[in-house]
């Protein structure tokens, strides 16, 4: 089925593949025993298969230190393109000297299988308290990105990449839509239109909310999870799919609703992962971004809408994909409904805020969070998962 003529075109126009052809699989991967190995990180994988399906066209492989230089500092890339975070290969010192510049080596999944060719075109060791400040906009260690920026090594490896076998994923296998996948399921669906939805929580009120406001004006929804590496007290992303399932079941028309699963690993980068989130779901074949409140932060870090104001740093021309951007949702008691300071009138005392850290909360707490939280079916789960892991 092809996409290409109604749907959005990736970002750089062209979607990314890094999957040999068989021949060339077979030739590549009988070589590769050979080579010097390095074993991927959880978050390593993450973005191997985020280039590797071209979720993060046009990147073809982790970044050199041209283009980390120019992400770091312009948000983009070298030739232009916008790109606000650098997807990093890093090791530290002492394994980098087995990696020569201008060679191959194999990139191995932690069980020992080769998942990978990638021709090291750069080592470098860049000053990561300027990307932790660029990036982050903080160098506090204490900012879960950053300490897992530093965490994976002072020595950066950029090069493109070949893939010989698949990450062999165990979890959410009917999930797991690669961008080409996503676009021929909307096409199917005849959707022109697609607003995605990043979310690293339960779905919660004001998540269905602002979600349901997107699809009145779209032709379908993109419930798309992030289910990489979150910070260990998010809520585990398969707790977080079983909600995700029973609310579309019972909540949301599954003609209008497509769920998959964004095998990224979260960054906590807010206003620069909010353009990259945005990027991805363009890729995915998206037309449109949501942008709500403090998006991919974590703490004080951020401003409540600094993740949206960062859009206005680029011209239409640069990102097609439409950010659709949502004021602070909270329930009203005195319209008993969801709603927002530009739809409400109601005082403060009257606003119940929700929030995916006041969930958590509550479920540490012992507490079942209300409906005017948490959908029952939805707070059942929780309070299940909780109970299981408290055991
Ligand atoms: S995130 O790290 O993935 O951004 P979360 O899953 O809580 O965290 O948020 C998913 C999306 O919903 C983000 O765009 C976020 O800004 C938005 N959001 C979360 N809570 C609210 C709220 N109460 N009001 C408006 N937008 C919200």
């Amino acid at each position: 089925m092809s996409y290409i003529k109604t749907l959005i075109q990736p970002h750089g126009g062209r979607l990314i593949d890094c999957h040999l052809s068989e021949k060339d699989r077979k030739e590549t991967f009988l070589k590769a025993s050979n080579l010097p190995f390095l074993t991927l990180s959880t978050r390593n994988l993450a973005d191997l298969e985020c280039i590797a399906t071209g979720v993060y066209s046009p990147l073809e492989g982790f970044v050199n230190e041209q283009e980390y230089n120019s992400i770091v500092k312009d948000m983009r890339l070298t030739n232009g393109l916008a790109w606000s975070i650098p997807v990093t290969l890093q090791v530290s010192e002492s394994i980098a000297k087995q990696y020569k510049l201008d060679s191959e080596i194999a990139l191995a999944h932690p069980n020992g299988e080769i998942l990978a060719v990638m021709t090291v075109s750069s080592k470098f060791k860049p000053d990561q308290n300027f990307e932790a400040e660029q990036v982050y906009r903080t160098a506090q260690q204490a900012h879960p990105g950053v300490q897992a920026m530093l965490g994976e090594g002072e020595v950066y490896l950029g090069g493109s990449i070949k893939i010989i076998n698949s990450i062999p994923y165990q979890d959410f296998l009917d999930y797991r839509l690669t961008p080409e996948a996503s676009r021929v399921e909307f096409t199917r669906r005849e959707w022109n239109t697609v607003v995605a939805f990043q979310t690293r929580n339960p779905i919660h009120r004001a998540h269905e909310y602002i979600t349901k406001i997107a699809l009145e004006l779209v032709d379908g929804l993109f419930l798309n999870p992030l289910v990489g590496q979150t910070k260990s007290d998010d809520i585990p992303a398969d707790v977080r799919m079983e909600c995700y399932q029973v609310l579309m079941q019972k909540y949301y028309p599954q003609n209008r609703v497509c769920l998959g699963v964004f095998p990224a690993a979260m960054r906590y980068a807010g206003p620069r992962e909010a353009i990259m989130h945005a990027i991805a779901r363009q890729n995915y074949g998206c037309t449109h971004f949501i942008v709500g409140r403090d998006h991919a932060g974590v703490g004080d870090y951020y401003g409540t809408y600094d993740a949206q104001y960062i859009f206005d740093e680029f011209t239409e021309d640069e990102l097609q994909i439409t950010p659709l951007k949502f004021e602070h949702a909270f329930y009203c008691t005195r319209t008993q409904s969801m709603a927002t300071g530009k739809t409400s009138p109601s005082s403060k005392e009257e606003r119940i805020h929700l929030s995916g850290t006041k969930v958590r909360e509550m479920l540490r707490n012992g507490q079942t969070p209300p409906p005017e939280f948490s959908r029952p079916e939805v707070a059942q789960i929780l309070v299940s998962s909780m109970k299981l892991t408290t055991v």
